[in-house]
């Protein structure tokens, strides 16, 4: 039921104030102020003037003071006093920056994700943003593509955990409450899916593989109470995702039963036309309209061709009117209506951003979310020791990762080693920062001589490797996904030394680390960790923390397997093992087809055993259960991952799917017993026509500490 004040304003309402309400622009054409445009080709919007001080909503205007200002400017202007909805990407944190959302992914940590966005909410809240583009729920496959770092990786499970954990970090359980924003989950739908890992390519995928492995995430942010869903650039079955109208009004709002506003992508109703779906602005307008988009990101074909559309009888007047309820009911729902400025509070906002405990906890889920993938007994590092420090990324501060508010300000990991207490003890070298492929650079000047001279006759040498944190993120696509050529020659020189070696990657996607891996005597995946980067991997490196993440993605050896992941479907010929060496089955001659380190994967300073692996029959489920140890004398935490695997079933099912897991921390020798129920319900998929179904047969049920290295169990059910 609308309120009767939201019906009035509407009755009041012209048809142009109307779709001003559904256009969102950058503040700059709002006359206030400069402007933080961050993406998309601004192209010419044929603007009517007296319509801008109308507009709904404004994209990406930070800052408690500015904040006020808009919206005292358009409610100064705005006869019917209708608020200004601010909506900014803030993806992984807004001042004190997280890190990196694939990084988040890797902590396994649901409780960690939901409070990086609660503290995200409340840091952007302050400072006069009501809504934030977050989380994204794209499934992600293919390491080319540069938005993998928006993401939380290659398993529908993981996504939709991270999803709806983050969609109540930032929402709470009422917009009205100080210290949160509404979240808009995107990129709806199957964004991360772009042929060859191409930005903005071509998205074609069947429909049962969309339903069951893509839509799962966006799925589980709706069922959290998502407030806004953003349509994606790509087509989906060769519609654009925002002229989809299957996509938006029968599986979004009839099927899910989703009843908040849908937004288009950056200029992607007027991209309908490029598509070749659309004939001409007008057409776009329609068409995206009727799909189900309410408002209209950075274009004006709603608000140029409406109201000729609806004389023309081509658009029912309604859909607007839906469309404008939708938008009025969001801005009360955040109580803008009784306060346009929300939290927007320059005070507070000093007091509030920045914080001690948002760094504290800032420092923590960094520390949580990178991975050890390699270690030959030389980390934890002993104090005392003469520390050799190389590679672009060893003093680096732009640690934050793409999609940052601020860049250049992290903590690196020099001043990281150096809170240590270790400053007589670091010598450095060759530490120029790599400039970006976006500026045509590749790679940084070559110095591994010097290095190796200055570094010889230290007792550890740390690498600080990585790519450019700008060649990550929206258009950062790469065909190649090795280090450049001379990073990984100072690796490999400096193992020459015969001192230990461990390798830290700073990037924001799976890359091809095989070869600096066999050069490393330990490696860490260091991601982009955000604000407190420096200070959490001085942290893990000392053994002030013990490293608990797992890869959310899988590294492949080559670019050439990709896509590689771990929940890949059965095939007829099967490479099983033992068959590596036979021809007439799917592998490939020049490497194998695991990736190098597989979904799940990453290291711990503990040794953790598993033992009484049991799984019994109970109701019309079973129950899963495995006794997980701490068999090392130091306390850690393991995350205990269960999969399955459907034997037979009338459509191939992938060879394992994690459904569970468990993080369970340790003291030394304790032991823990780890439950899983499964139930009918995790066991069941979109058979060929498409409906959710169970169907009775074998099943394989697998506890374990990563995708390859599980236990298994036979289960009739
Ligand atoms: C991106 C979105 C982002 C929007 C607004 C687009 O280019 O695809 O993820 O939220 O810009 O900045």
């Amino acid at each position: 039921m609308t309120k009767p004040f939201i019906e009035k304003i509407l009755k009041e309402m012209t048809l142009p104030e109307k779709l001003a309400q559904l256009t969102q622009l950058t503040p700059m054409y709002l006359g206030t102020d400069d402007s933080i445009d961050l993406t998309g080709p601004l192209n010419e919007l044929r603007l009517q003037p007296e319509m801008v001080c109308n507009v709904g909503s404004v994209l990406n205007n930070a800052g408690a003071q500015k904040s006020i200002d808009l919206q005292n400017y358009v409610l100064a202007h705005n006869r019917h006093k209708i608020p200004l909805l601010l909506m900014a990407d803030i993806i992984h944190g807004f001042k004190t920056v997280f890190p990196i959302p694939l990084a988040q992914a890797c902590s396994f940590d649901m409780d960690a994700c939901e409070a990086s966005a609660a503290i995200a909410a409340k840091e952007g809240a302050v400072s006069g943003v009501h809504v934030t583009f977050s989380p994204m729920a794209d499934l992600v496959r293919d390491p080319r593509w540069g938005r993998v770092m928006e993401a939380a990786g290659e398993d529908p499970y993981l996504n939709a955990c991270v999803a709806a954990s983050m969609v109540k970090g930032y929402q709470g359980k009422d917009l009205r409450e100080k210290g949160r924003l509404a979240a808009c989950v995107k990129h709806f739908a199957a964004y991360g899916a772009p042929e060859g890992g191409r930005e903005y390519n071509t998205v074609d995928l069947s429909e049962g593989v969309l339903r069951e492995f893509y839509l799962t995430a966006y799925k589980a942010a709706v069922d959290a109470g998502v407030a806004l869903v953003m349509a994606a650039f790509n087509t989906v079955e060769r519609v654009p995702a925002s002229a989809n109208r299957r996509l938006m009004r029968d599986v979004l709002r009839k099927e899910w039963g989703f009843q908040g506003v849908v937004i288009s992508d950056f200029n992607s109703v007027d991209e309908t036309i490029a598509h070749g779906a659309a004939a001409n602005h007008a057409d776009a307008a329609e068409k995206c309209l009727k799909a189900g988009v309410d408002i209209e990101m950075m274009s004006t074909d709603y608000m140029n061709h409406v109201e000729q559309l609806i004389e023309e009888k081509k658009l029912d007047a309604a859909l607007v009117d839906e469309a404008v309820i939708r938008i009025l009911e969001l801005k009360d729902a955040l109580g803008l209506f009784e306060n346009p400025y929300k939290d927007a509070d320059p005070v507070a906002e000093r007091e509030v951003v920045l914080c001690d405990a948002h760094l504290r906890t800032a420092r923590e889920i960094a520390a949580k979310s990178a991975v050890l993938l390699k270690n030959q007994a030389v980390l934890p590092l002993k104090k005392g020791l003469k520390i050799g420090l190389a590679g672009p990324f060893a003093c680096s501060h732009h640690l934050e990762g793409g999609w940052s508010i601020e860049s250049g300000k992290a903590v690196s990991l020099y001043d990281g080693l150096l809170q240590k207490g270790a400053a007589d003890r670091i010598v450095t070298a060759m530490t120029e920062e790599l400039g970006s492929m976006q500026d045509g650079i590749f790679d940084v000047p070559d110095q591994t001589q010097a290095a190796y001279e200055a570094l010889q006759d230290c007792d550890v040498i740390l690498v600080a490797v990585g790519e450019n944190p700008s060649d990550t993120g929206e258009g950062s696509s790469k065909s190649s996904l090795r280090l450049s050529a001379n990073q990984e020659k100072l690796v490999r020189v400096l193992h020459q030394t015969g001192k230990p070696v461990i390798t830290l990657v700073f990037s924001g996607r799976p890359m091809e680390i095989k070869p600096i891996c066999d050069d490393s005597d330990a490696v860490i995946q260091a991601w982009f960790l955000g604000t407190q980067a420096g200070n959490a991997l001085a942290d893990l490196l000392f053994g002030d923390v013990n490293p608990s993440g797992r890869l959310a993605m899988s590294f492949p050896y080559t670019v050439g397997q990709i896509p590689v992941y771990y929940n890949h479907l059965q095939t007829g010929r099967p490479c099983l093992p033992g068959k590596e060496q036979e021809r007439y089955v799917s592998r490939y001659l020049d490497c194998p087809n695991d990736p190098l380190f597989c979904f799940g994967y990453g290291l711990s300073y503990s040794a953790f055993s598993y033992h009484d692996f049991q799984v019994r029959k109970e109701g019309d489920g079973a129950v899963a259960s495995v006794v997980v140890e701490n068999t090392s004398e130091r306390a850690g935490t393991e995350t205990v991952q269960l999969y399955i695997h459907d034997v037979h079933a009338s459509v191939a099912r992938p060879v394992k799917e994690l459904k569970g897991f468990r993080q369970v921390a340790l003291e030394p020798h304790e032991k823990q017993t780890v439950h899983f129920a499964i139930t009918p319900e995790m066991l069941s998929f979109y058979n060929s026509d498409l409906h959710m179904t169970f169907e009775h047969g074998d099943f394989e049920i697998m506890i374990g500490r990563n995708a390859n290295e599980v236990w298994t169990e036979r289960l009739y059910l």
